[in-house]
Parts: structure tokens; C-alpha cells; sequence
């Protein structure tokens, strides 16, 4: 069975459309089957895995993309929208296989306003998500600040929760926030779980991005801890709820990669694998893979 994280944050900017893809790269590379949904309007990961050209014509054309399956006109279902191996190169030739994505366009933002379906729209999404689940080891969804509607299609569908911090005030604010947001969503939708869904995703990892070289990060670090302790202890976070070992240095090279169109670990030399951040991308991956939770 696949597992089914989303990425998330009521903190916006503190690197969870980055995380995403760059780790995402890093299990197809090692042999994993990905598939990688946007859920959030501002086409941030389509844009950048697709590349500018090929996300206008997404855009421009209005379908296949997420909010086509929300869009009485259409009959299309998240089937239809895969992007399979959607990084391509010059010749359009496949640069990493066993990462696809399920794009986004501007439009998504209707499902905020105009969605009138019979069924929540998180419930549909969920329903067309289980048609392709089969095909992948890990389906990733990448969400924006908040959880409106776009974000409870993913966080109804997951059965892991992480948040990416930056290590400051702010990062821990919404991490609060979002850890109270998540049980009231988890209340209003408990009654259309169907069996054999997974429990309800809670938050089982902390992500720190973007550490400064030669900046202490113990007391921001620690404040986390705390706080994911109190929720641990009110059942609030997964038992297994951890700050993930491994913390994502800040490198100029991951804002270059976005304007490349490429994750960090397909820049060749500049990513520095072994010791750069590349690395690290790998390192999470890796405990991603072993962080399984007992549950
Ligand atoms: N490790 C890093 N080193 C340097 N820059 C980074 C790193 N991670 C992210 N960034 C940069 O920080 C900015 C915000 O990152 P990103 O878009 O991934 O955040 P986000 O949480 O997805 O934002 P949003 O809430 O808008 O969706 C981007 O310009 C990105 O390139
Ligand atoms: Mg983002």
C-alpha cells in the first residue's frame, strides 16, 4: 500500500513545495514509484517540474489538471491528469522515471468558492486517488498554508502528516495552529471515513529547512520538542511523532534549481551530494523510508 503524506504548514515559505520535490526525486532515485500531487494554487511544484512552457498550455487549456475532477463540465478523473515521468529533458526524453505528478493551474482556486458537489470534494478526490494508488510506493502531496479545501483533499487522503519548520517563532506558531486546525478537520470528516482507510493522518515528522551554516539551532529546536510533546501526550501527534534527524542546510543552489526546472540532485556536480545539500535531500529520504510509524 502506498504511503500518503502530506506536506504542510500553516506557516507559508518555510520550504514545503522545495522539501517535497527535492525528496521526492531522491526516492525515485532510489527505485521508488512517486507520485506527487499539487494541491496548491499558486502551481508552485507543477511550474517548477514541468517547466513554464509546458504548465501555460496546462493553464491555458483548463483541463487535466486538479480541479478538472471538481468541474461539473468536465468528465475527467484523477486518472486522467497524471503526468507520468514528468521530468523531461531538451529531446523530451525521461530524466527521472518513477516521479510523476498529478499538476495544478490558477484555477484551483474555485474549489475554495465554486464547488457544490453532492460530496465533500475531499471525498472525491479521495474516491479517484484509491483508482491509482496501487501503482506507487509513496503518493506525496504538496499543500498550501492552510487547510481549505484544496489541503483537505490531501490531508483526508494521507496517513502521515509533516511539517517543514524554519527554525523560529513563527515555524512553531503554525505548527500550533495547524496541529488545532487538523483535529477539527479530523471531526467534521470522521464521518465519511470508510473502512479500510487508514486512520486519520496526524503529524508524525518536523522537517527543519534552510539551517544557516554556524547558526545554533538547539533553543528553536528544543522549544519544538516541548511543544510536540504536550500534543503527544494529549494525543494530538502520532506516538511515534519525532524532529526528524536529518535538517536541510541553506543553499543558493535550491533556489537556482527552481529556476532550472530541475530538482537539486539532477544538477550534477553543483548539488554536492555527498556533502552538499543534495545529501541531505538523500538523508531525508532515507529516513522517510525507515520512519514508519507503529500505528
Ligand atoms: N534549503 C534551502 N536553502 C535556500 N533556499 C531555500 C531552501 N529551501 C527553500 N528555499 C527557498 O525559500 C523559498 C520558499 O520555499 P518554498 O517555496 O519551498 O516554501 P513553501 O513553504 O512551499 O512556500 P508556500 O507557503 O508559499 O507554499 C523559495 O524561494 C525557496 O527556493
Ligand atoms: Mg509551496
Amino acid at each position: 500500500m502506498a504511503r500518503k503524506i502530506s506536506f504542510i504548514n500553516y506557516k507559508g515559505g518555510v520550504g514545503k513545495t522545495s522539501l517535497i520535490i527535492n525528496t521526492a526525486a531522491c526516492l525515485a532515485k532510489m527505485g521508488k514509484r512517486i507520485l506527487l500531487c499539487d494541491l496548491d494554487t499558486q502551481s508552485n511544484a507543477s511550474i517548477w517540474l514541468l517547466r513554464l512552457e509546458r504548465w501555460n498550455l496546462l493553464n491555458s487549456s483548463g483541463s487535466r489538471s486538479i480541479y478538472s475532477i471538481f468541474d461539473p463540465a468536465n468528465n475527467i478523473k484523477v486518472s486522467d491528469c497524471l503526468v507520468k515521468d514528468v521530468l523531461k529533458g531538451k529531446e523530451g526524453e525521461s530524466l527521472l522515471p518513477g516521479l510523476d505528478l498529478v499538476p495544478t493551474t490558477f484555477d484551483l482556486v474555485e474549489l475554495e468558492n465554486e464547488y457544490k458537489g453532492e460530496k465533500p470534494g475531499y471525498v472525491l478526490f479521495q474516491e479517484q486517488l484509491a483508482e491509482v494508488e496501487d501503482q506507487y510506493d509513496f503518493i506525496l502531496f504538496d499543500c498550501p498554508p492552510n487547510i481549505l479545501r484544496a489541503s483537505q483533499c490531501g490531508v483526508f487522503s494521507s496517513s502521515e502528516i509533516y511539517v517543514p519548520a524554519n527554525p523560529d517563532a513563527l515555524s512553531l506558531i503554525g505548527f500550533t495552529l495547524l496541529v488545532e486546525k487538523l483535529h477539527k478537520f479530523h471531526q467534521v470528516s470522521a464521518g465519511f471515513r470508510q473502512s479500510g482507510m487508514s486512520p486519520m493522518a496526524q503529524v508524525h515528522g518536523i522537517v527543519f529547512n534552510a539551517i544557516k551554516s554556524g547558526v545554533d539551532i538547539d533553543v528553536p529546536k528544543m522549544r519544538m520538542q516541548l511543544r510536540m510533546n504536550q500534543f503527544r501526550n494529549q494525543k494530538r501527534v502520532s506516538s511515534s511523532a519525532k524532529i526528524f534527524n536529518t535538517q536541510v542546510r541553506d543553499a543558493t543552489v535550491v533556489r537556482r534549481s527552481v529556476t532550472l526546472g530541475l530538482p537539486v540532485i539532477l544538477l550534477g556536480k553543483e548539488s554536492n551530494e555527498t556533502d552538499g545539500v543534495g545529501g541531505d535531500y538523500m538523508q531525508l529520504a532515507s529516513e522517510m523510508i525507515n520512519h514508519v510509524s507503529p500505528t
